[in-house]
């Protein structure tokens, strides 16, 4: 699938632009093949050292984040790294969080089923360290939620030396909290008293991991 797409192709193949680069943003082309959509995030049309860089290095660790998320339902199937500098995912479709929740409330089934899938990428040993960020969750046509754009995630296996195992750990607060902060908004009532606890006490957490944390969130989304 997807197995013979070029960059060059993209202008000329059956494709359009969802989202045009910036400076420090990839293009968001969406392309058809046998009935199939991907969505290519591409950072060959960026600048030459930004591309060579920051693109490359970024198209590596998402690409690996979703080789170690496949299969999992709730993260769409990655098809092909191009050219080290371009991803070919699955097209979800449906709408960012952003969108949805500008016309509608979201239900408590799909923050129960965003629980799980939070919980069940941090089994896989990833936590993905930018789950505040609205469009970085769709909701599929099918009602239940995606979990798109891993470029800041971290990995378990790479964080397991102290003081780094600390702060992988607190990168798993991090999303779990932006799911409770999801679910105290739109359906207060299903927050449980664990999860209440969790938010009362998210200030308590120890100052300095906190303060490393933030440096390397900074880092990590600035490059994202
Ligand atoms: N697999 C997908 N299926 C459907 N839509 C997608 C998919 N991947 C990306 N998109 C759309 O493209 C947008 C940008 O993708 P992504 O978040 O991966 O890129 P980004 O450069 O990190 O953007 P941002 O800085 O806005 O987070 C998403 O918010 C979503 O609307
Ligand atoms: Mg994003």
């Amino acid at each position: 699938m997807f197995d013979s797409l070029k960059l060059s192709d993209l202008p000329r193949k059956q494709s359009y632009v969802l989202r045009k680069p910036s400076t420090t943003r990839p293009t968001i082309w969406v392309v058809e093949e046998n009935g199939l959509r991907a969505v290519v995030k591409d950072y060959s049309t960026n600048k030459f050292v930004f591309r060579n860089t920051v693109g490359r290095f970024l198209v590596w660790r998402e690409g690996k984040a979703y080789k170690k998320m496949k299969g999992l339902r709730g993260v769409p199937n990655i098809y092909r790294v191009i050219d080290g500098l371009a991803l070919a995912i699955e097209q979800v479709p449906g709408r960012d969080l952003k969108k949805v929740t500008r016309e509608m409330q979201i239900p408590e089934t799909f923050l129960s089923a965003l629980k799980d899938l939070v919980n069940d990428l941090h089994g896989r040993g990833i936590a993905h360290c930018d789950l505040k960020k609205a469009t970085n969750i769709l909701m599929g046509k099918d009602g239940l939620p995606y979990i798109i754009d891993w470029g800041a995630s971290i990995s378990e296996k790479e964080f397991r030396f102290y003081p780094f195992n600390l702060i992988y750990k607190r990168f798993v607060l991090d999303d779990q909290m932006a799911v409770i902060k999801l679910k105290l908004r739109y359906t207060p009532h299903a927050v449980t008293p664990a999860e209440n606890k969790r938010y009362k006490n998210r200030d308590k957490a120890e100052k300095h991991i906190r303060i490393i944390r933030d440096r390397l969130r900074s880092i990590l989304q600035k490059l994202a």
